[in-house]
């Protein structure tokens, strides 16, 4: 294996790294947070991640939605590679799609730092980046070179990949910046994600709202109306009216599908962390029955009629399981990989193949809305 800084690693270096690096990356989260991340974004840049050999997933795992095929239902949710630089190392690490991004029509830093915070006894995240990113054309220029000519992602594993895209903080015409992007990056994603939901752009929430989305989304399909499937990701923090308004309104604007969470603003009572008052979106753990009770919702309103992403809290094959027989068609997971490491997705497929193993499921897809 050549590194990307044109080393060429001998095997029993790589055989070294395989086994060392899942402790490494654990090792990142006794650094500030957000060096932690850097470097783990740099070492799957340099091709330190081992299981450089495809991933065979177990065929019961495959999940078919949205016209695309995925080889398994864990997908990297968005905001870990929030500039397209390590699609393939993530699809190594057995991901089943990576979703980039956010990004906006210009780049920006984001907010001022500190601004991520490990709630490490609640297995939890605060973070308020604020869309930090390298702006819509360098993250296009990325996708554009790992892309072949038929159109297909040349990540080692052929997985999909989606785009989340979102406003800048100043300066920005929602109604003309989501068609702007769609437009940009419509050749390059399988998917793409409207994110109205991120709590660190002020009045971004605000476009969640029946009256908003539904001038966004007629904008979309009047500039672009052969765009690929597109999902609207939400806040855990809606009330029961304002999902109707919205499920209804996707539906009747032919969106494909809703990512069911976001980032919660609230903090529930039993926060033990440290950092549990820090201002910024909350994830992981705490977060994982709300967005599940959430998707829940969603699904008895949509009938089937749109593919859902169940995201928030899950960090075991169990928590898979729960979201896919509460509506969820595929499922994304961020937080535990910080506290877990690469080892996250290969522990949490082999859980899901003993559970379905043990009650004599034959596929996956047989679980789908069985809790509703
Ligand atoms: C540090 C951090 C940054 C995030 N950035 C984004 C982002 O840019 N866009 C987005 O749609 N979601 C973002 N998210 C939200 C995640 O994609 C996900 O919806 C949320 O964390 C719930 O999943 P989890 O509990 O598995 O972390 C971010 C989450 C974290 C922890």
């Amino acid at each position: 294996m050549k590194s990307k800084i044109g080393y060429r690693l001998s095997e029993i270096e790589q055989e070294a790294i395989a086994i060392c690096y899942p402790w490494i990356f654990k090792g990142f989260q006794f650094l500030k947070p957000e060096t932690g991340h850097e470097l783990a974004i740099g070492s799957l840049l340099l091709g330190l991640c081992g299981g450089h050999k495809p991933w065979q997933d177990d065929p019961i795992l495959q999940v078919n939605a949205m016209g695309l095929s995925f080889p398994n239902p864990i997908g990297m949710a968005a905001g870990f590679d929030k500039n397209a630089l390590v699609i393939s190392p993530l699809a190594r690490l057995g991901f089943g799609a990576v979703e980039v991004g956010t990004v906006t029509p210009r780049p920006q830093t984001g907010n001022p730092k500190p601004r991520l915070f490990r709630l490490t006894e609640d297995g939890a995240i605060i973070n308020r980046m604020g869309f930090n990113n390298d702006g819509i054309n360098r993250i296009i220029a990325r996708l554009e070179k790992i892309k072949d000519s038929k159109g297909s992602f040349k990540t080692t594993a052929n997985i999909p990949v989606g785009v989340n895209i979102g406003i800048n903080k100043i300066g920005a015409d929602p109604e003309k910046d989501y068609p702007f992007l769609v437009g940009k990056v419509q050749d390059y994603a399988d998917y793409i994600v409207l994110n109205l939901s991120s709590p660190n752009t002020p009045g971004l929430r605000d476009l969640q709202h029946p009256s908003r989305l539904r001038g966004i989304l007629a904008a979309i399909k009047d500039q672009y109306p052969h765009h690929p499937p597109i999902l609207v990701k939400l806040a855990p923090d809606l009330e029961e009216k304002e999902i109707e308004g919205i499920v209804e309104t996707v539906i009747e604007a032919g969106i494909t599908g809703l990512i069911l969470t976001n980032t919660t603003i609230s903090r529930p009572d039993d926060l033990q962390g440290a950092f549990r008052y820090e201002p910024g979106g909350l994830s992981g753990r705490p977060v994982r029955q709300k967005s599940t009770e959430m998707l829940a919702r969603v699904a008895r309103l949509s009938k089937g009629r749109l593919t859902l992403i169940g995201c928030g809290g899950i960090e075991t094959g169990a928590d898979v399981i729960e979201k896919i027989t509460h509506g969820a068609d595929f499922t994304q997971v961020y937080s535990a990989l910080v506290y877990e490491g690469p080892g996250l997705v290969r522990r949490i497929k082999k859980e899901i193949v003993e559970i379905l193993n043990q009650q004599g499921i034959k596929h996956i897809s047989e679980l789908k809305n069985i809790a509703l």
